[in-house]
């Protein structure tokens, strides 16, 4: 029987008119979406919702975490304070390849502000689809390194 992949998803208000649409899409794709919010009111804090996220993902109850703000910066720049976090803006098709890729990136960060609903959703497939190559182990573990150093 086919695993069925956990995906936390988070967005802020600017992302409310797409967010269902999203999830939607993500569940016909074949995978369960956990829902760390929007809350609901009229807007809100993007760091609040890339922490919840974040946190399922570096203690592994999901496969990988979607993200969406205005930008996605916001949202990468909050969820990559998350120690084992590596939540990176994707602005087309091929850097959401490469950062799963390459980067082995467990968070993609996209903005409703600067992409089409249909850009969002493919570039999130791709990237869900996309298996890191060890060769890029190395670079990855000097981060780890560079995490582990960090006081507190
Ligand atoms: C909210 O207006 C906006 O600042 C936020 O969605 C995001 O784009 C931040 O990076």
């Amino acid at each position: 029987m086919k695993e069925i992949k956990k995906i936390a998803f988070g967005t802020d208000h600017a992302a409310l008119d797409i967010r269902e649409n999203v999830k939607e899409y993500l569940k016909d794709l074949g995978y369960e979406v956990i829902d760390f919010g929007f809350c609901g009111c009229g807007s809100c804090d993007y760091p609040d919702y890339a922490f919840k996220v974040a946190e399922a993902v570096v203690s592994r109850k999901v496969y990988k975490g979607v993200l969406i703000c205005g930008t996605g910066i916001g949202m990468s720049i909050a969820a990559n304070k998350v120690k084992g976090a590596i939540a990176a803006v994707c602005w087309d098709e091929d850097t959401a390849r490469l950062v799963a890729q390459h980067n082995g990136a467990n968070i993609i960060c996209l903005g409703s502000r600067t992409a089409t609903i249909s850009e969002v959703c493919h570039r999130i497939k791709i990237f869900l689809e996309t298996l890191f190559e060890e060769r890029h182990s190395q670079r990855i573990e000097k981060i780890r390194h560079i995490e582990e150093m960090q006081v507190g």
